[in-house]
């Protein structure tokens, strides 16, 4: 028996939005009867083009039905560039959490979204399926190497058992998990490369090496740009625990005031983006640099 939280179980035993809209102004259909899950959202919209309705039609288990008809609360009222940004973890996080063998069926929903809405915008598939260079890794549930790419990439996934709980790929015969490990290899190989981040946010679920990278980029994105608006710089030195170590360069090296934007400069943005418990000091080589110099 699963573990379900108690607004799973609500919205399971009390779905909401089940049905179908009349008229719809888009439909999307995922998953198969086949491979045990399907889902059809369809929704309306007003015309300030908001989702004014909405309703799912599911064939999946208790977290199948949550996660749908959670999805249809969430971007009731919300234009489609907004309930585009609604992804399988909001649907996951609202749920209070899921199984993690059950992911797949907040992916589902995700992906029913993106075809209703791709459905309304005149496009034949949701923007992951139009490439053309997509392939079927997983030919027991029939899923392509772009589908496990992006799990993979949006819940930074590390293993095969991970990638077949979000997608199913390899939950059948087995004979695509080297593929997937390939795959799995490849996403971190370009996760280091380019020192970008999987799209994790803030949250508590980060390994170290997101952590680590999601500072990073806080930093590359939110900070130094406004210190090199002054001719100064910042560089990442290291990350122990919960302390961020880092060096001013260049004007902000000598800057009186860098106490001050280290902390609420810094700080702020790196609690903002990455953690409330994160706190930052200066590496102590520069400041000692930085002493001798104003010395
Ligand atoms: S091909 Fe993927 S599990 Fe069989």
């Amino acid at each position: 028996m699963w573990e379900y939280t108690d607004k799973v179980m609500d919205h399971f035993l009390n779905p909401r939005n089940v049905g179908e809209v009349e008229d719809p102004d888009g439909v999307g259909e995922v998953g198969s009867l086949a491979c045990g899950d399907a889902l059809k959202l369809t929704f309306k919209l007003d015309k300030e083009g908001r989702i004014v309705d909405a309703k799912f039609k599911t064939f999946g288990c208790a977290s199948a039905i949550a996660s749908s008809s959670v999805l249809t609360e969430l971007i009731k009222g919300k234009t489609l560039d907004e309930a585009m940004k609604v992804t399988n973890r909001d649907i996951a996080e609202y749920l209070g959490g899921l199984p993690e063998q059950k992911m797949h069926c907040s992916v589902m929903g995700q992906e029913a979204l993106e075809a209703a809405i791709a459905n309304y915008r005149g496009q034949m598939a949701a923007p992951h399926e139009q490439d053309h260079a997509e392939r079927i890794v997983c030919t027991c549930f029939g899923v392509t190497d772009k589908e496990i790419e992006r799990v993979i990439r949006e819940n930074g996934l590390t293993t095969v058992e991970q990638v077949t709980n979000y997608c199913k790929a390899g939950g059948g015969c087995g004979g695509c998990h080297g593929e997937i490990e390939k795959i799995i290899l490849s996403v971190q190989g370009d996760q280091v490369k380019e020192q970008a981040l999987p799209p994790v946010r803030k949250g508590k679920k980060l390994t170290t090496i997101q952590k680590i990278q999601l500072i990073q980029q806080t930093i590359n994105e939110q900070v130094r740009p406004a210190l090199r608006a002054h001719g100064g710089n910042i560089e990442l030195i290291d990350v122990e625990g919960d302390k961020v170590i880092i060096a001013f360069r260049g004007m902000c090296a000598q800057c009186k005031i860098s106490e001050f934007t280290m902390k609420d400069v810094v700080e702020a943005k790196l609690r903002e983006f990455v953690s409330e418990d994160l706190f930052v000091e200066e590496d102590k080589d520069s400041l000692d640099a930085q002493h001798a110099h104003k010395g």
